[in-house]
Formats: structure tokens, C-alpha cells, sequence
């Protein structure tokens, strides 16, 4: 069964479609097959997914809180992983894919604004854990991270952000104009820079997102709590 991964924040402009359609086309090119369903507004993804040409990577355009749940339905058939780019805010679409996901990630810059914002998704993401009687897995992500340079403010969010007890990725999306180019090419790093610092970011962020969707497979799995 496909797994369904949201990137969801309260934020706007936090880096969610960039993380999902860099992500999703990695996990593409690893021959997983990919279905981003795009909710979010701007269609950003969608446009990445007409010019891009990676196997078994499909982006769904115009997904919103109408039709989100039979288009997921639809992917189920075909995905090993469906992403889902929602759009900044809270809102039904959100509602229904946050329901439905097996992990949300949930993108933030250090700053107070995106911090805030954040802990108002993970807020969401219960709610919608309560809806759906099941745990649903979170991690927040920093992105946007200047590479060498961490300002007062952004350490102070950073150190602030420590001690609240939310999971955390530890690898952290850099501020790279590569992360803009990918849009221009319909194309990731690791197509069109391969081996830089860039590729290498998305491969580390992408691993940990499956490491981390494969320990909820394996705590799913019938037979483990016996075993365990
Ligand atoms: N790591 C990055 N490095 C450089 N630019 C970035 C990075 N991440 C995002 N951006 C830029 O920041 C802007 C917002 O990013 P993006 O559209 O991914 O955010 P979003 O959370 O999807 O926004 P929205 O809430 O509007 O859907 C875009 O112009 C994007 O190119
Ligand atoms: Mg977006």
C-alpha cells in the first residue's frame, strides 16, 4: 500500500512545495513510484510536473477539498508514495489529506513567525488524529538554512524550538538558488548539478523521510506487537 505523506503548514512560503517536489522526484529517481497531488493554489507543482520527464513521477494538479480523497483513492492504484503539496493556511483540503496521512512534515524557517505557525500544524495534525482514531507521525523541518552563517535570531527560534517536545528531522533544507532553478528546468539537482552540495541535501532529507515512513510500516505490521 502506498504511503501518504502531507506537507502541511500554517505558514505560507515555509518551502512545501519545494520540499515536495524535490523530494518526490528523488524518491522518483530511487524508482519509487511518485503521485504529488497538488493542492496548493499556486499550481507550482504542477507546472514542475509538465516539464518534467522522471519515470514514474506524476503530479495531479487542481486537487482541492471536492475531489482530494478520491484522487488519493485513484493513486492508491498506481503509487508506492503520494505527497501532497497543500496550500499555506489551514483549511478543509488540509483536513482531509492530514486525516488521511501516514506522515505530515511540516516545513519551518527560524524565525518566531514560522515557529509559531508551525506549532499551530502540529495543533492541526492532532485534531486530526482525534478525527481519524489512529496516530499520525510528524516532523517538523528547517529550511531555508543559510549554509556558514546562523543569525541571533534565528539561533535563539533554533535553541527555543529544542525543548518543545516535537520530532524533528535533523537534516534541514539549505537556502540554495538551486532549490529556485528546479522550477525553471523541471529538473532536481541531482539532474542538473549531480553530486553537489544541493542533490546531497535532498538525498539526506528524502532517506530520512523514508527511514522514517519504513519504522511506521514495521510498527504496523501485523504480527510485530507479538513479536516485540
Ligand atoms: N531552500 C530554498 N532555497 C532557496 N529558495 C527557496 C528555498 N525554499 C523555498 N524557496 C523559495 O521561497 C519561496 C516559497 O517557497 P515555496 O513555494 O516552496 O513555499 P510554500 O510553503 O509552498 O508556499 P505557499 O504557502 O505559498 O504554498 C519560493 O520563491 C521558493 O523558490
Ligand atoms: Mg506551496
Amino acid at each position: 500500500m502506498a504511503a501518504v505523506v502531507s506537507l502541511a503548514s500554517a505558514k505560507g512560503g515555509c518551502s512545501k512545495t519545494t520540499l515536495a517536489v524535490g523530494v518526490g522526484a528523488e524518491l522518483a529517481l530511487d524508482g519509487y513510484a511518485v503521485v504529488l497531488l497538488d493542492a496548493d493554489l499556486n499550481q507550482h507543482a504542477s507546472k514542475f510536473g509538465e516539464k518534467a520527464t522522471i519515470p514514474n513521477f506524476s503530479v495531479i494538479g487542481e486537487v482541492d477539498e471536492s475531489n482530494i480523497l478520491q484522487r488519493m483513492k485513484t493513486a492508491y492504484q498506481t503509487a508506492d508514495m503520494i505527497l501532497v503539496d497543500l496550500p499555506g493556511g489551514s483549511s478543509m483540503v488540509a483536513v482531509k489529506a492530514l486525516t488521511k496521512s501516514h506522515f505530515v512534515l511540516i516545513p519551518a524557517q527560524h524565525s518566531i513567525m514560522d515557529a509559531r505557525d508551525a506549532m499551530k500544524t502540529v495543533a492541526q495534525v492532532d485534531d486530526a488524529q482525534e478525527l481519524g482514531r489512529y496516530d499520525i507521525p510528524r516532523s517538523l523541518i528547517w529550511t531555508r538554512v543559510m549554509p556558514g552563517f546562523e543569525s541571533a535570531a534565528a539561533k535563539r527560534v533554533r535553541i527555543d524550538m529544542e525543548n518543545i517536545d516535537v520530532p524533528k528531522f535533523s537534516s534541514r533544507l539549505m537556502h540554495r538558488a538551486a532549490f529556485q532553478e528546479m522550477f525553471l528546468r523541471g529538473e532536481v539537482p541531482r539532474q542538473f548539478k549531480p553530486g553537489g552540495s544541493e542533490a546531497e541535501n535532498l538525498a539526506a532529507i528524502t532517506a530520512e523521510l523514508v527511514g522514517n515512513i519504513e519504522r511506521i510500516a514495521e510498527r504496523q505490521a501485523p504480527g510485530t506487537e507479538a513479536a516485540a
